[in-house]
């Protein structure tokens, strides 16, 4: 997100740390994807997991988008912010019983990934329809810990386990509507992908009621280089499956991509705490750490960084560390910045995605406020940062 002179205005006068993130971006990516996947037999859903700021799927949903959601408070995010039921689909892993009957209730798409989901699923609502989670074996991801198929993943069912789950529906009269299957998140290549979605639609010509396929999101961002992500290519290849595998537009195709949506639209503002030189180090502190933007610290993951108020000052190396009590907490290694002084805002960019829906209260620090950039230029904020007491609220003192 390029800095405009109104947010450098905001910024200077609002206290941090905080995300912001332009509706403008946002807008950008929906609008490709729409241009990209425009014939009437795609449905497209976001992946809530990446961001689920009400406001945020509010604003795609009004874009036509519907939602896959992973929890039944995802699902209650969704119904809050205008989502009807029937374009909520729930892809939660080791659903529970109380669950399952939320997600009934509420009217939404069940996907269920695994033979224990499904008997459970199947014992308590005979004749509903499901979609099935499928582990293709076609993994991929930019990190171990993202790849959602394949021998080494906890999701979906095997394919050797298909027949017995088409088994287990057929003697509770339930209907396989759908079939999913998610390679991972994030890998840049679309061969994967690709390969998984083949697999899916080969397979589908064995059920004979199927309304859709979902092949997952995981479109990947690039977070170095800023080279876009082959959505086309995947268009292209979607359309060509449908052709050589014979399926009629009855049958939808889906995709849920979430990172791809919000990635670059977001930015988490900081400011210096502290400026230390080691022997062989020069440190900047910030005022936030780890728990508000976790990527850096689970994945290794590369985000460029800014200081925002410096000019032409020389530059320097450093390493950028968070203020929580724990030596990890690094944002990055050996950075060239512009010399940096305690007070200045340093901004970590493309922070959209995996930023705030993975923050936690790790050290007992409170969460940050989130803000929106309006096409209009206004900033609106979208989430209070949290106060202490909302910390202590759930814990019994006496
Ligand atoms: C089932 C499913 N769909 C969609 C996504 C979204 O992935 P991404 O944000 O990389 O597009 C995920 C991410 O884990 C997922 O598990």
């Amino acid at each position: 997100m390029e800095l405009c002179k109104n947010i450098r205005t905001f910024c200077d006068d609002t206290e941090t740390p905080f995300y912001i993130y332009s509706e403008t971006e946002i807008e950008n990516r929906v609008t490709a994807l729409k241009d990209c996947f425009r014939e009437p037999a795609y449905t497209l859903l976001y992946a809530m997991k990446a961001n689920s700021n009400p406001q945020i799927i509010k604003a795609l949903a009004a874009s036509g988008f519907g939602v896959d959601a992973c929890s039944v408070e995802e699902i209650r995010i969704a119904a809050l912010s205008g989502v009807p039921p029937e374009n909520i689909y729930y892809n939660s892993d080791c659903l529970t019983a109380d669950e399952i009957e939320m997600a009934i209730r509420a009217g939404v798409n069940i996907t269920v990934g695994s033979l224990d989901a499904l008997c459970m699923v199947t014992g308590k609502h005979p004749g509903i329809g499901i979609s099935l989670r499928v582990n293709s074996g076609v993994g991929a991801g930019h990190s171990a810990k993202v790849i959602t198929n394949g021998e080494l993943s906890k999701f979906g069912i095997l394919l050797s386990e298909l027949e017995e789950a088409k088994a287990i529906c057929k003697t509770a009269s339930v209907v396989i509507e759908g079939l999913h299957s998610h390679t991972g998140s994030g890998e840049m290549e679309v061969t994967n992908y690709i390969e998984n979605a083949r697999i899916m639609a080969e397979l589908a010509k064995s059920f004979s009621s199927l309304k859709f396929i979902n092949f997952g999101g995981g479109f990947g961002y690039d977070y170095v280089t800023h080279c876009s992500y082959d959505i086309s290519a995947i268009h292209v290849a979607l359309n060509e499956l449908r052709e050589t595998y014979d399926l009629d537009l009855a049958t939808r195709f889906i995709i849920e991509p979430g990172r791809y949506v919000v990635a670059g639209a977001g930015m988490l503002i900081s400011r210096v705490c502290s400026v230390k030189h080691t022997s062989s180090r020069n440190f900047i502190g910030l005022d936030t750490g780890h728990n508000h933007f976790p990527r850096c610290f689970y994945y290794d993951a590369w985000h460029d960084i800014e200081n925002m108020s410096a000019g032409q000052q020389k530059k320097m190396v450093y390493d950028i560390a968070g203020n929580l009590c724990q030596s990890g907490d690094i944002f990055a290694r050996q950075r060239t910045l512009p010399e940096t002084e305690v007070g200045d805002l340093i901004c970590i960019k493309d922070t959209g995605a995996y930023g705030f829906s993975m923050s936690s209260n790790f050290n007992s620090r409170v969460r940050p406020a989130e803000y929106l950039l309006k096409k209009n230029g206004e900033i609106k904020v979208i989430r209070r940062a949290e106060n202490f007491d909302d910390i202590i609220s759930t814990c019994v003192l006496d």
